[in-house]
């Protein structure tokens, strides 16, 4: 069986071949723009990322079935009619609608969402970003007039334009706070309170389903990347991990068929994936800022290229006194402080550009270890998490997140995990598992006053841009 597994990530499209048991080929990946037309504003061209897809798949030449992964909550209106784009895509990062969101964080509506939908109120998911287009583009809203507006999240565009089928599945609608988590069904009270007309949205299907075809091909799997991923590190038991290092620091681990809804400090309920047989449930819990951290860092001269962050001669920056939050675009989890800001603090006279480097490292692992402790408690995690990701380059990062989380930290030797879980969830056969190039980070080394300074650090970071 061939399966052309398609994922369109944040920052590029790519698309690889699986064939049973032969090494997956890379059949093409293509970058596209990212457009900033306002401070806290992101967008995509959605022609562009259709149009990357049709040349994924041109590339991967013929197959039995295809997949696709999506960015999650990143979402856009276009026309039912015409297929048109109505807007750009939002992005998930676009922090537009944080006022509308404190407003109704105001109004008391956090508890109701949380409730309802597994997330905390936060302009990272779709909700918000959706109402702001219907409210805020004139073409948007004379569609909806016209009974011809149709609202979604990437996967709808790309399924209805490119297979003919209006729908998205079970694991993207669980990021948009539409949906409610127990019946995966869009929840009428939620688009109301947000202002989404319901009806403009896709009909929800499980992850692995018919979703139309593609030049004769069928789309057998729609998925968000990041569950993708879980599935692809092999994570299936309840307590099985995986963190990805990208743009920004996405952890998964399974809760199996049960929302954890208790003593989950911060984290997110979501849906890893939905098959015709069962709905298995995850937490999860992220990190804004990690690959646009080294980006900034490259950016404004702290590095010369990311290979010096490889490894430090001198101790842990933190254990002497320098700690780093890396909140440049507010906190994620467990925090869900969108007015927090990155700062430094305990810097001397005597303070390096390399400790400066180094605490960069530091600030992002410590910040992932606030979201497996709270993953820690509220479900018990396995001893090893399966990471992957850009960062994962760093062995000195490797080591210290193993350092400080207490976990034998696993570097999977598969770059490509997104697109392999994905393939799996479009009817790929299970082989391979965990490779003896994979390389484990063992615990061991504590990192002396570690937790006192970062948290000092965290204490001092929230509620800056509200100043
Ligand atoms: O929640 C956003 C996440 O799914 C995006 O992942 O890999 O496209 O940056 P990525």
């Amino acid at each position: 069986m061939r399966i052309a597994a398609v994922d369109q990530g944040t920052t590029s499209t790519r698309v690889l071949v699986f064939e049973d048991d032969a090494p997956p080929r890379v059949a093409h990946a293509v970058r596209h723009r990212q457009s900033y037309p306002q401070p806290g504003w992101v967008e995509h061209d959605p022609l562009e990322l259709l149009t990357n897809i049709e040349a994924c798949l041109a590339a991967a030449g013929p197959v039995d079935a295809i997949g696709i992964a999506n960015q999650g909550e990143s979402c856009l209106a276009w026309d039912a009619v015409s297929g048109e784009p109505l807007s750009p895509v939002i992005v998930w990062q676009d922090n537009r609608t944080n006022d509308a969101i404190e407003r109704l964080a105001a109004a008391g509506a956090a508890e109701g969402v949380a409730a309802r939908t597994g997330l905390p109120l936060d302009c990272y998911f779709s909700a918000s970003k959706l109402a702001w287009i219907v409210e805020n583009i004139a073409p948007a809203r004379a569609a909806l007039d016209a009974g011809r507006l149709r609202l979604g999240t990437t996967d709808s565009f790309f399924l209805d334009r490119l297979a003919g089928t209006f729908a998205t599945d079970a694991t993207t609608a669980s990021r948009t706070a539409l949906m409610d988590l127990a019946t995966l069904a869009w929840d009428e009270g939620l688009c109301r309170l947000f202002g989404v007309p319901r009806e403009a949205l896709a009909p929800i299907r499980p992850t692995s389903a018919a979703f139309g075809a593609i030049g004769g091909t069928p789309v057998t799997a729609s998925v968000v990347d990041q569950q993708a991923a879980l599935r692809g590190h092999g994570c299936r038991a309840v307590g099985d991990a995986k963190i990805t290092f990208g743009t920004g620091a996405f952890a998964l681990a399974v809760t199996g068929p049960d929302i954890a809804r208790q003593r989950t400090d911060g984290l997110i309920s979501t849906v890893a994936w939905q098959t015709q047989a069962a709905t298995t449930y995850a937490l999860e819990g992220g990190v804004y800022d990690v690959g646009s951290v080294v980006e900034w860092a490259l950016r404004i001269g702290i590095l010369d290229a990311p290979s010096e962050l490889a490894a430090f001669a001198a101790p842990p920056a933190l254990s002497r006194g320098l700690a780093f939050v890396p909140a440049l675009s507010g906190l994620a989890c467990p925090q869900w402080d969108r007015n927090a800001a990155g700062l430094w603090i305990g810097m001397t006279t005597a303070t390096t550009r390399q400790d400066l480097q180094q605490s960069l490292l530091e600030g992002i692992a410590m910040q992932t270890r606030e979201v497996v402790r709270a993953m820690d408690k509220a479900i018990g995690l396995g001893d090893a998490i399966s990471v992957d990701g850009g960062l994962t380059a760093s062995p000195y990062f490797l080591q210290f997140l193993a350092d400080v989380t207490g976990k034998t930290i696993v570097r999977r030797a598969n770059a490509e995990l997104t697109a392999y879980g994905c393939a799996l969830l479009a009817g790929l056969p299970e082989s391979g598992g965990p490779s003896s190039a994979d390389i484990a980070y063992s615990p061991g080394r504590p990192v002396k006053g570690a937790d006192a300074r970062y948290a000092e650090a965290l204490a001092r970071c929230g509620g800056w841009r509200s100043v």
